[in-house]
């Protein structure tokens, strides 16, 4: 799943060179072709899954067609699912680390991870803005919008809004849920920021509990893998800990 999403947003992102880019697409067909495979699977073989629900949702006598659900599984699920939350946990670890106090906060008092997973999502986000068009005139905060105009909801700088948060910069576990547009708000939050967020608890528990003398590789350029502001993934992470 992770090297399928790693080549679906490369393709579609990245900087790739183009001998490399068929290598990627024939990657992006094979990921498809397992969703096809599973789609029919599930319609001989309904469980209680997602792909099961959305083979056999039916509205107003409409069930989706194939190539939607593989876009549905392929696009929203795989891209907005995995390469985000993967992606997100490794910003979320590289924030715990470069200042060693935090991560010791957190092997002290395991009861803070959760707390740790909003305050690193709020801080740095993998996901900086969507965007929006108004489909009629508005008026947001003393600015007319014209019916048409295409927006860009700057997520993460709702995060930082120092009306909301106190010290919005500041790196704080003890906060009482403050504000976290990460996972957006409205008509199209994210369907998935429970099961991300549950995610992200149980890879950095299971860090703290397998690794816990783990330090970043001083000096290092964590680099960014694709240079968009839609999504930001660390291209790398090095770490180390002493042989016991
Ligand atoms: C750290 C992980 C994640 C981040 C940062 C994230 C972020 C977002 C954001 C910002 C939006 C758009 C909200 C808006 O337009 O206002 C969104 C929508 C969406 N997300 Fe996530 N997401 C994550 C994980 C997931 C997971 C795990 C799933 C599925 C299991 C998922 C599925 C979706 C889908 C299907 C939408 C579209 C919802 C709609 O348009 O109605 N996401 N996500």
């Amino acid at each position: 799943m992770k090297t399928w999403g790693s080549h679906f947003f490369g393709l579609l992102f990245g900087k790739v060179p183009p001998e490399v880019q068929p290598v990627l697409a024939r990657s992006v067909v094979e990921y498809k072709r397992y969703c096809q495979d599973l789609i029919e699977d599930r319609k001989r073989n309904p469980r209680e899954d997602l792909t099961s629900y959305l083979v056999h949702a039916e509205a107003t006598g409409d069930a989706l067609t194939m190539h939607e659900l593989v876009s549905l599984l392929s696009a929203s699920l795989l891209a907005a699912a995995q390469e985000t939350t993967t992606a997100q946990l490794g910003i979320s670890l590289k924030l715990l680390l470069e200042q060693p106090e935090r991560w010791q906060q957190l092997l002290k008092d395991r009861s803070l991870v959760p707390k740790a997973v909003e305050e690193c999502s709020r801080l740095e986000s993998v996901s900086h803005y969507m965007i929006r068009t108004a489909v009629e005139d508005v008026q947001v905060g003393g600015v007319l919008l014209p019916k048409g105009s295409r927006l860009i909801l700057l997520y993460t700088s709702a995060n930082h809004d120092e009306t909301q948060v106190e010290h919005p910069e500041r790196f704080d576990l003890h906060r009482d849920n403050p504000p976290n547009l990460t996972w957006g708000r409205g008509l199209h939050f994210c369907i998935g920021a429970q099961l991300a967020r549950l995610e992200l608890r149980v890879g950095i528990e299971q860090l703290l509990e397998r690794i816990p003398d783990m330090r970043l590789v001083p000096g290092q350029d964590v680099g960014y893998q694709y240079d968009l502001p839609l999504l930001r993934n660390i291209r790398r992470l090095h770490v180390e800990w002493p042989v016991r």
